[in-house]
């Protein structure tokens, strides 16, 4: 197995038989064998093949790939269902380019996912901020203020469509039918980035989903909380507003000509498992956050984000299948917390901040996944300290100025300067730290000051600050 390191690798680590709260939302297979869909596993080397006879062809269907999607489409109720093989990344790229030509103004949550910002860059657009509330103590993005939406789409009437993430990745989620109401009522698109909630219609006590909010156009990301494999997902359209034909070509062009055949069988078994069992264990799924979350509440130390944001700082709702644990308040940090699940308890969560860390559940999450979270959780807050963590550097995130668009940024002259160096000049680059994972700086606006000792304060407390080509986080590209 020497010859083969990676994938020696990936099954050493199945032999730690990890309990997964992190992506995919197969939870490492568990759900195809606890659901009896063995056949699909045993046959996986078997079905991997291309467009022959008898096996369609995703560019064009008409046999097969078009009947599982149309089965797709009537589960999630849109007008039209397409396969993604390269990830909600693809889908994101086409929708965006689908609905603006070179040259168009574009209203996009900062909040939004690199591949939002990367559009930008592919589809020539001049991008047009909004600012999503912040919980800066915790860093954490919260939700758009549907009037701020109406404010910017009266400033650019000339803007094409707006791009929004709902719900975020710590499952906040905004008023979208509010802000669905407001960008037609404009006469623009709305294009949803759903990559964290393909199963919000699986239960009324999730928030709504993006299309039953209004969405023109949503892509899910399949892969990260239905049973899908990684890079599966899938885009929804309804409604009149997107032109079909302009959309075909955008997905050609940013999917690869070779769509692997195993992963579009994992979507149509995801909706098999959706439609067939999906509502049932969605229903014992919450029933079992609930449990953990009430035991938890007696645990002293131990914070777990709950709904009592809701209805503050524009955030609509919650899902609840997001966990964001804290233990800060007996001086654990979210990387101390992350660690230790892993080194000490074999559980593997899904991100990390200095303030906690975030477990994504889903539904191949069983009862005894909770309680082995919830004795590794406590058995971490006996060891607690008297004093909280320090706090974190606190930053506005306020939109810099944007003198070249992305694109125009990326093909200018740039040279590498310090960071102190790189103040008052024009970045070449992404400055985002992670998370929240809003740029704090993308090629084409003005570093400031405060990004500087923001971002230094950030790397010193070994925060994860990613986009820059220095991966020690000293120097920065800046336009010449
Ligand atoms: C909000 C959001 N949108 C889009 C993406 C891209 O999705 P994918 O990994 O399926 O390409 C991600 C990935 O993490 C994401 O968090």
């Amino acid at each position: 197995m020497k010859e083969t390191p990676f994938l020696h690798q990936l099954l050493k680590l199945k032999e730690e038989n990890i309990t997964s709260f992190h992506v995919p939302g197969h939870k490492n297979g568990k759900i195809f064998e606890s659901l009896l869909y063995k056949n699909f596993k045993e046959n996986l080397v078997h079905i991997d093949t291309t467009e022959i006879m008898g096996t369609d062809n995703l560019h064009q269907p008409m046999e097969v790939i078009k009947q599982a999607q149309e089965r797709a489409k009537e589960t999630f109720k849109s007008k039209e269902t397409f396969f993604l093989v390269n990830g909600s990344t693809a889908g994101v790229y086409s929708m965006i380019m689908a609905v603006t030509n070179p040259g168009d103004k574009i209203i996009i949550g900062r909040n939004c996912h690199k591949s939002v910002f990367n559009a930008t860059i592919l589809g020539n657009l001049t991008p047009v901020y909004l600012n999503p509330s912040m919980d800066v103590e915790r860093g954490l993005a919260l939700g758009i203020s549907p009037k701020e939406v109406e404010k910017t789409l009266m400033q650019h009437p000339d803007v094409r469509a707006v791009i929004l993430t709902y719900p975020t990745y710590h499952g906040f989620t905004s008023d979208l039918k509010k802000i669905a109401e407001i960008v037609h009522s404009h006469g623009k698109i709305l294009l949803v980035d759903e990559a964290h909630g393909a199963h919000l219609d699986l239960s009324e006590d999730l928030p709504m989903p993006a299309l039953a909010c209004g969405a023109d156009a949503v892509v899910q990301s399949t892969h990260k909380t239905l049973p899908a494999f990684t890079q599966s997902s899938m885009l929804h359209v309804q409604g009149d507003r997107i032109n079909l034909d302009k959309l075909r070509f955008m997905l050609q062009l940013h999917q690869s000509s070779s769509p692997s055949y195993i992963l579009m069988a994992s979507l149509d078994l995801a909706v098999t498992i959706y439609n067939e069992k999906g509502k049932e264990l969605m229903k014992q799924l919450l029933e079992n956050i609930r449990d953990f979350k009430q035991q938890l509440s007696k645990q002293k130390g131990i914070e777990v984000l709950d709904r009592n944001l809701v209805g503050k700082n524009y955030i609509k709702d919650m899902d609840p299948t997001k966990l964001w644990i804290s233990m800060a308040a007996i001086g654990i940090s979210g990387y101390e917390l992350e660690k230790r699940l892993r080194t000490e308890f074999q559980i593997q969560v899904e991100l990390s901040n200095l303030y906690g860390t975030l477990a994504i559940t889903s539904i191949a999450n069983k009862k005894q996944d909770f309680n082995k979270l919830y004795d590794a959780l406590s058995s971490i807050a006996e060891e607690g300290k008297e004093e909280k963590i320090e706090e974190l550097p606190s930053f506005a995130y306020t939109v810099p100025k944007q003198v070249y668009t992305p694109r125009e940024a990326l093909y200018k002259n740039k040279r590498s300067v310090t960071l102190e160096e790189g103040i008052g000049h024009i970045s070449g680059e992404y400055l985002i730290p992670y998370p929240p994972g809003i740029p704090i700086v993308l090629p084409g606006e003005r570093i400031t000051e405060e990004m500087i000792t923001y971002v230094q304060a950030m790397v010193k407390k070994g925060m994860e600050v990613v986009g820059l080509k220095d991966i020690n986080c000293r120097t920065i590209e800046i336009i010449d």
